[in-house]
């Protein structure tokens, strides 16, 4: 706790909000989130309208937009995307030297870094042009990237993209395909992976999204502030769970099973373990991205007919943990990477890769919210502290320390 008495009378009048629960940092016009009712809306539109009706290039240029494109606004996006579906080969060897055992969101953070140098000209971002190139030719080498860094882990050849699939197929042609292959594209996992991205697209002021502006507020540029994005991603507590959550569940397995054992121990004020993929910052009510992916996992699920302990064991922990009064009371129900990581993991990706993919369906959320921050002409973020710390003393020659 703070001691009131020792607060020193200098810091004027700030407010202390420590993780920010209640401070907003901004006034935004892109994502609508009522955490209690369980709603969120992108640009006025229900989450549950776009995951059934819409397509992530669509929610990619209505979150970066504003509106809803017309045929010819969806078809010059498209377009334009498209035209950057490559990367240079200093890109494709620079890849090439991060060792297999790197994780992969390591690799992609330095990787989303390294484009600045390698496109000096989506660097200086003045214009609304210029911003429409730079995040065109972000969200084609990004997909690029997320695949490769999977491809370049496993030891397998690197495959380029192919204009005659769309963004989703694309992606997914990158990532399994074997050269000289034809790959049978599953449409139910195709379908899968299109809503999981449009869920994962944006989540007003979250950890990350704060990091792009934060970083983007010193006006640097926009993949070194999506860069910077992807590795606050990358943590346990915020886009990492999905990963943790296999983790979880892989000890809870080699541990017997127990899975009554894990959930009081959650419980437990004497342990700091927590059940990962449950609880959320700002929903109190059902995250309403689990309710739409829950039924995406059941359908994933049927199509592959997959039997195996972990995901078994996942369902147990649902139905157990659904129950029990502790998450009851606190309001805690699985997110969004609870039922994520699932079906990733049905759907044979290695769970490193996990943390990968959110970054894939946050891009555009990060961009826009970048954006925003520059035509708003928002100021630099530089937060205030309560200083707690040792007061005025001299300083003590070593040798009388
Ligand atoms: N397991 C057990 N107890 C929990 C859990 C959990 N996963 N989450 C919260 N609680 C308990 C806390 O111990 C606390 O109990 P108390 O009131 O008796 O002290 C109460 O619920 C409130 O928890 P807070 O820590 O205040 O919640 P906060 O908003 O700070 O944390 C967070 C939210 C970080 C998501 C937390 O629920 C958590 O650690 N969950 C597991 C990690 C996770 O799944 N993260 C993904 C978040 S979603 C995303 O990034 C897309």
């Amino acid at each position: 706790g703070i001691d009131i008495s020792k607060l020193r009378s200098d810091t004027g009048l700030i407010t202390l909000d420590i993780g920010y629960k209640n401070t907003g940092s901004t006034i935004s016009n892109i994502t609508y989130l009522d955490g209690d009712k369980g709603e969120l809306f992108y640009r006025g539109y229900p989450i549950e309208q776009l995951a059934e009706k819409s397509n992530f290039t669509e929610v990619m240029y209505l979150l970066l937009n504003g509106e809803l494109p017309n045929k010819e606004q969806f078809n010059h996006f498209e377009r334009e995307i498209k035209k950057q579906n490559w990367v240079s080969e200093e890109m494709r060897r620079l890849l090439e030297v991060f060792p297999r055992s790197a994780h992969p969101m390591g690799v992609l953070s330095s990787l989303t870094s390294a484009l600045t140098a390698f496109n000096p000209k989506a660097v200086n971002i003045e214009s609304h042009d210029d911003v429409e190139k730079a995040s065109e030719l972000l969200i084609a080498r990004f997909a690029i990237l997320c695949a490769w860094t999977y491809r370049n882990m496993n030891g397998y050849p690197l495959i380029k993209g192919n204009n005659k699939l769309n963004y989703v197929e694309n992606f997914y042609n990158m990532m399994f395909r074997m050269p000289n292959e034809e790959l049978e594209v599953d449409p139910v996992l195709i379908n899968a992976l299109d809503k999981i991205l449009i869920l994962h697209a944006d989540h007003e002021q979250n950890c990350s999204a704060s990091t792009v502006r934060m970083v983007g507020s010193a006006r640097a540029g926009l993949f070194a502030s999506i860069s910077a994005g992807v590795s606050a991603l990358w943590g346990p507590l915020h886009g990492g769970a999905n990963q943790a959550v296999i983790e979880m569940l892989e000890q809870i397995v080699a541990d017997g099973g127990n899975v009554q054992k894990y959930v009081d121990m959650a419980k437990s004020k004497d342990s700091s373990f927590r059940l990962m993929g449950f609880g959320h910052r700002v929903y109190r009510n059902f995250d309403p991205r689990g309710k739409i992916i829950k039924k995406v996992m059941d359908e994933v699920l049927d199509d592959l007919d997959v039997h195996d302990e972990i995901l078994e064991t996942a369902l147990k922990l649902e139905e157990i943990a659904l129950k029990d009064e502790y998450f009851i009371e606190r309001k805690l129900y699985p997110n969004v990477d609870f039922y994520s990581g699932i079906i990733y993991r049905a759907m044979g990706i290695p769970t490193e890769m996990f943390t990968v993919l959110f970054a894939l369906g946050r891009l555009p959320g990060w961009i826009a919210q970048w954006t925003e921050h520059r035509l708003h002409e928002d100021p630099i973020g530089r937060p205030r502290q309560v200083y707690q710390g040792a007061v005025k003393r001299d300083f003590v020659e070593m040798e009388n320390r």
